[in-house]
């Protein structure tokens, strides 16, 4: 059986049928996949009971691995970034707790890296354990969002650049959440505030919780409107939302779609992901 690509939402995500993940695919089968990565910004993929071997060549496929940082609170330097709420032995983490306090950051709208200067190009998740009711992926597209702007707008927005951080993301979940480590490894950067899709060319906001000001403007300015842009991208209409079935496997655009993570009762039900990210193009500001 062939590759069938469904369309899941009008501007956002398409269901991919037909594939195992698992096992090795044709260079033709990847650029297939990589032209409705592009067109969707958000791919799932059902029934995919995998290793992380699995997942990393699958990952592989599509382009450059990201390694995870030094000071990631589940350990650096591997191409697996585990998102859970339980410990090494399998011990559920208190909901109070400092990692479970910077994990819900996730929960904030965000694409991901946007606080590195090279930021992250795409990510994929793999279900291993969900809870039996919330615990949901948001995913809001830029790319629509961007479109449906008035065309005098999008003039106004040509050319700004906007300061993202890893602090300023945190701050709003809880002051003193990041480590001096952390905090020292991931400074201010500058990303522009659109930003196009460089194998389509179509344009994109690049907006989220890690954008705080834009560059060269009063600072309340900038807030507004990084939070009106935010606001206005994340309209039902532009979102799609994942209810998660144990090995589901998803994968996003981080260059076109930003998410967030939906809450669930995390100190009693366990969620379990595996996550592998594609290294980015480059800075998108010169
Ligand atoms: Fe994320």
């Amino acid at each position: 059986m062939g590759m069938t690509i469904l369309p899941l939402e009008e501007h956002i995500a398409a269901e991919v049928r037909g594939i195992e993940v698992g096992s090795p695919h044709s260079e033709e089968t990847f650029a297939q996949l990589r032209r409705a990565l592009y067109r969707h910004s958000v791919l799932v993929f059902h029934d995919q009971d995998i290793s992380d071997e699995q997942q990393v060549a699958f990952t592989r496929g599509f382009g450059r691995l990201q390694v995870t940082m030094a000071s990631d609170p589940y350990g650096g330097g591997g191409f697996i970034n585990r998102i859970a709420n339980v410990d090494e032995e399998g011990r559920l983490i208190p909901p109070r707790d400092k990692r479970s306090l910077y994990q819900s950051g996730n929960n904030l709208w965000h694409s991901d890296g946007s606080f590195k200067a090279v930021p992250l190009r795409a990510s994929m998740l793999s279900a291993k354990v969900v809870p039996p009711r919330g615990g949901e992926t948001e995913y809001a597209s830029l790319r629509a969002a961007y479109a449906a702007l008035p065309d005098a707008r999008k003039v106004q927005l040509e050319g700004l650049v906007a300061e993202h951080s890893m602090a300023h993301s945190r701050a709003q979940i809880a002051p003193g959440l990041l480590t001096e480590a952390f905090r020292k490894e991931t400074p201010p950067v500058r990303h522009v505030l659109v930003r196009a899709v460089p194998e389509t060319g179509e344009k994109a906001l690049y907006v989220g919780s890690y954008a705080s000001h834009i560059i060269g403007w009063e600072r309340e300015k900038g807030s507004a409107l990084l939070k009106e842009l935010l606001d206005w991208s994340t309209q039902p209409r532009f979102v799609y939302r994942h209810r998660w079935k144990t090995n589901d496997l998803v994968m996003w655009d981080n260059r076109s779609c930003l998410h967030r993570g939906r809450p669930w009762e995390n100190g009693i039900y366990k969620r379990i992901m595996h996550r592998t990210t594609l290294a980015g193009d480059g800075p998108t500001v010169s």
